[in-house]
């Protein structure tokens, strides 16, 4: 199949969060089953940082024009480059995409013209397949942001290049979905037959995300927890309903991480490697994790990592509001994270009252992020909601027992410790149910518990953690199905793509 991914941000390339790491793997996973795969993002200011370091490895750029968003015609270019078995194009216009940031202004609001931007973006995307003479079997589109792709595809006239392509639409975060003044629906290009309740009309305003689950072939979301959350009042976001509504065409499948840029046996960014036989190189990184972060350099204390977006949806909160009641045991405690200012001054002052036990790093640093999975004891993640997550299972893989609460792909890749668990070899970290500070400070004191007092029982966990796949593989091959079953529905026995 040809299969075209379209996503606001990529690994290495451009990165907020999980989606970028998520649109490198899956696109190469689903290489690797057979198929041809481009990946189509904005070619921002970091992706052209990221060019500017790569001496000789180049891509090759091309201008096509120009693409009219609203009253303004703007020029268009590309730029490609092969990865692997993957290609990666990327939609080049310096006055949308070379800002400082992704999505958002310092002060955090959406930048005003982000409809045009990813307008734009999605119109790009069509472009090139046109000028390339492509018509793929499956559009694969990630958030809000790649959301007018399917709307765009529905809209093309039978006969025409788009008209047998099935698009799918992700979701990876129903908390954020390009909500936006009505009127900008003009710089879509849309006509306001389609600002209506069942397609982008969200209590008056736009919302792109909400026209691309109306219009996608299927829409999917990152766990299976995840999709039955989101047809829920609690989840919603105020799309509950309507995401019951199109239940027959939502399903959820679990991400997967890449098991070579996240592994304790090659990782370059550790003093010491290790591995499920041989894990005594852990200790490295927990001596050198100490040193870096100013925490007091003890083997034995109970460390736990954090390595997050700060934002509410994290719990971070409830981290701060329960470690005052842990630091009379040798419980160390360091943050990777940046974001709402109010969590930072909470995680500073954190710190600042407990300077042995506490460390607060503000910034985004991929090094440390990796030595934080290596080096801590535990991984804390006591989300509010959670569609997957990444970093529970990185921890896994480094041998760091997750302690998060039971939410989305948290309730579907943690398994709660109990002994029992552990002996048939199920036991994969620490879970609580509600969502409030005594259930997760309950589950810290269990698992520093198991730590501080059974320190085989502890090993025994950490191997059933490392011991777990998340590979990229048996998650590949579920899109596949489903891409399958979208392009030859079952029964017709004919593929029309061929
Ligand atoms: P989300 O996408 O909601 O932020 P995920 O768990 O899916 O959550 O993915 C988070 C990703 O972002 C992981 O790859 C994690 O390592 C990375 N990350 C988050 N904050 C930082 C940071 N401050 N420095 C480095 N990496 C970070
Ligand atoms: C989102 C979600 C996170 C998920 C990631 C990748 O940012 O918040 O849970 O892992 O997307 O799908």
């Amino acid at each position: 199949m040809l299969i075209v991914f379209a996503t606001p941000e990529v690994f290495p390339y451009s990165k907020t969060g999980g989606l970028a790491d998520v649109s490198a793997a899956l696109p190469s996973a689903l290489a690797d089953l057979g198929h041809d795969v481009i990946v189509f993002s904005p070619c921002y200011r970091q992706t052209t940082s990221y060019f500017e370091l790569r001496e000789g490895d180049q891509p090759e750029a091309f201008n096509a024009g120009t693409v009219w968003i609203g009253d303004d015609n703007r020029e268009l270019s590309y730029l490609v480059h092969r990865s692997g078995r993957v290609t990666h194009v990327f939609t080049v216009n310096g006055h949308y995409f070379d800002r400082d940031r992704l999505y958002t202004a310092s002060d955090g609001r959406d930048y005003l013209d982000n409809v045009s931007r990813y307008s734009f973006f999605c119109r790009a995307v069509l472009a090139y397949l046109a000028q390339r003479d492509l018509s793929p079997h499956i559009v694969h589109c990630n958030d809000w942001q790649a959301a007018l792709l399917p709307v765009f595809i529905a809209a093309a006239a039978p006969g025409t290049r788009f008209s047998a392509t099935r698009s799918v639409l992700t979701i990876h975060n129903l908390g954020y979905q390009g909500i936006f003044p009505a009127e900008q629906i003009y710089a879509t290009g849309l006509p306001w037959e389609r600002f209506n309740i069942d397609e982008l009309e969200f209590y008056g305003s736009l919302n792109l995300l909400k026209g691309g689950i109306a219009a996608a072939d299927a829409v999917t979301t990152v766990s299976p927890s995840y999709a039955k959350e989101i047809q829920t009042a609690e989840y919603g976001f105020g799309l509950g309903g309507f995401l019951e509504h199109h239940g027959a065409k939502l399903s959820g499948i679990l991400n997967g991480i890449d098991t070579d840029t996240w592994n304790p046996a090659s990782d370059s960014y550790l003093p010491e490697h290790y591995s499920v036989d041989d894990v005594a190189g852990k200790r490295a990184s927990k001596a050198t994790l100490q040193q870096i972060s100013g925490l007091a350099p003890d083997a034995g204390a109970f460390l736990l990592g954090v390595v997050s977006r700060l934002d509410r949806q994290k719990g971070i909160h409830l981290i701060a509001d329960v470690f005052p009641s842990l630091a009379s045991q040798p419980v160390q405690l360091v943050v990777l994270g940046a974001g709402a200012g109010e969590l930072e001054q909470m995680l500073r002052t954190l710190a600042d009252r407990f300077p042995k036990q506490v460390a607060y790093l503000n910034k985004h640093d991929e090094s440390l992020a990796h030595l934080i999975e290596a080096g801590a004891d535990a991984f804390l993640m006591p989300s509010t909601y959670e569609p997957c997550g990444l970093n529970q299972m990185y921890s896994q893989r480094y041998g760091t027992v997750p302690i998060v609460r039971e939410t989305g792909g948290l309730k579907d890749t943690v398994l709660n410790y109990t002994a029992n668990r552990l002996e048939k070899r199920t036991a994969s970290g620490f879970t609580f149910r509600k969502n409030d500070a005594a259930s997760l400070l309950k589950a810290i004191k269990a698992a520093a518990k198991l730590f501080f007092t059974d320190r085989p029982a502890w090993q025994q966990l950490v191997r059933c953690c490392m011991e777990l796949d998340h590979g990229w593989h048996s998650r590949a091959l579920e899109y596949e199905k489903l891409y399958s079953g979208l392009v030859s529905p079952a029964g017709t026995g004919s593929d029309e793509h061929a």
